[in-house]
């Protein structure tokens, strides 16, 4: 795929004449979420200037031989263009023609803004794969109540602000608060993707998250409603889930619970990146060693990829462990120390809201974002499907 940048596509639409082409460019143009260049023509000047395409659609008409000679042409002249048919009807005799000719599918006409939505996805996705997946940063605070869901969302949003594509993925089913921490009530959440797993796809886990107007997205949990037990995706559809998400996003931040669900283990083992939580009291920091040897035993190379965030850190305060205590306990890094911040934590807690700009945990937090390590090896989400399902 040869897209500028994920989410814009170079299309090219072709009919007999032309005309009928512009139909569907004018339904592109109208696409939620990509950028689209799009191009018609006649079958006679289709090929021209056809190279470096994401996407031809092609319309067959009656006599469907001289659209299937175009598309015998284009893919010859590309492997990595991905070809739509667009056929009059189903029938099947066209169909096997158009696999012939070297279309990758083939729609029936009429066409909707949808299916073309559904084929923008797909061409987006296989950029994605040939570029590489996003990374996927995870939040986890084993101890609980350490501020972990405080770190992962406004991560996120400083993360958005630095101008990073950027998801938040929420797999604690038990509190499932970031969504609150963001002042959003999602309509669908990963209960509808769980629910309907069997036909997992990006379309799906694209329409169960929802766009903030800083062009955050957030795949929120569904929480706990009232007297229904907790969803608990498995370790696969954990994977599956995540594996969607970072393929459409820059960087994806996963919220977790403190417990080591089977969705908690899925997403620390496919992180590129673990910020595990911790105040500096032994109960918490006790927690945390556990969790960094149960990574190790997994096979992470814990010194590499986690790093500890002590959070309610006070300088001042001589009786606390030091932060050079914690990083020989942990056998990782101490990558922030967040102060305790009452007013600006509870001003969010109570507007539901991320933490006002300025504020010293909001700056505290923000500078996480900042590099000041080696960049994440990325495709670890493969490895733990690896792990797990050996
Ligand atoms: N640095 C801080 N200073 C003061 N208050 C904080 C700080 N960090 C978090 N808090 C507050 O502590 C509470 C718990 O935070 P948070 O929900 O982020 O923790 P958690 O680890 O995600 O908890 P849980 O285990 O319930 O998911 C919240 O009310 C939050 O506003
Ligand atoms: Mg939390």
């Amino acid at each position: 795929m040869g897209g500028t940048a994920p989410g814009s596509l170079r299309v090219l639409c072709v009919s007999r004449d032309g005309s009928a082409a512009a139909g569907v460019a004018a339904m592109l143009a109208s696409v939620p979420d990509f950028v689209i260049a799009t191009r018609t023509a006649g079958y006679r000047e289709a090929l021209r200037g056809a190279r470096n395409l994401d996407l031809a659609i092609v319309l067959l008409d009656d006599d469907p031989s001289a659209g299937l000679d175009v598309i015998e042409k284009l893919r010859r002249g590309s492997s990595a263009t991905h070809l739509v048919a667009v056929a009059p009807d189903d029938d099947p005799d066209t169909i096997v023609r158009t696999v012939r000719a070297g279309a990758d599918e083939q729609l029936a006409l009429p066409l909707s803004q949808h299916d073309l939505f559904k084929v923008c996805i797909k061409v987006a996705e296989a950029y994605r794969d040939d570029a590489g997946r996003g990374e996927v940063w995870v939040i986890h605070g084993p101890k609980g109540g350490v501020g972990a869901t405080t770190v992962a969302v406004n991560l996120a949003v400083a993360l958005q602000a630095a101008r990073r594509e950027v998801a938040l993925l929420d797999l604690d089913v038990y509190s499932g608060d970031a969504a609150f921490f963001l002042n959003v009530q999602p309509t669908n959440t990963l209960r509808d993707v769980v629910a309907s797993y069997e036909r997992l796809d990006a379309v799906l886990v694209e329409g169960a998250t929802m766009r903030l107007p800083s062009g955050l997205s957030i795949l929120a949990s569904p929480g706990t409603g009232r007297g229904e037990p907790p969803l608990e995706p498995t370790m696969e559809q954990a994977i599956d889930v995540l594996e969607l998400v970072s393929g459409m996003h820059d960087l994806t931040v996963v919220n977790t619970p403190r417990i080591l669900s089977a969705a908690t283990r899925a997403a620390l083992l496919g992180a590129d990146r673990i910020l595990l939580v911790t105040d500096l009291t032994v109960p918490a920091l006790r927690s945390c060693a556990r969790t960094v040897d149960w990574l190790a035993g997994e096979g992470i190379d814990t010194a590499k990829t986690v790093e500890v965030v002590v959070n309610r850190y006070n300088a001042r305060s001589s009786a606390e462990i030091s932060i050079a205590d914690v990083a020989r306990m942990m056998r990782s890094p101490v990558r922030a120390s967040l102060p305790c911040d009452d007013a600006a934590a509870l001003a969010a807690a109570n507007a539901g809201r991320p933490l006002a700009d300025d504020t010293p945990l909001q700056r505290a937090i923000a500078e996480i974002v900042s590099p000041g390590r080696p960049p994440a090896e990325t495709g670890r989400i493969k490895r733990a499907r690896a792990t797990v399902f050996q």
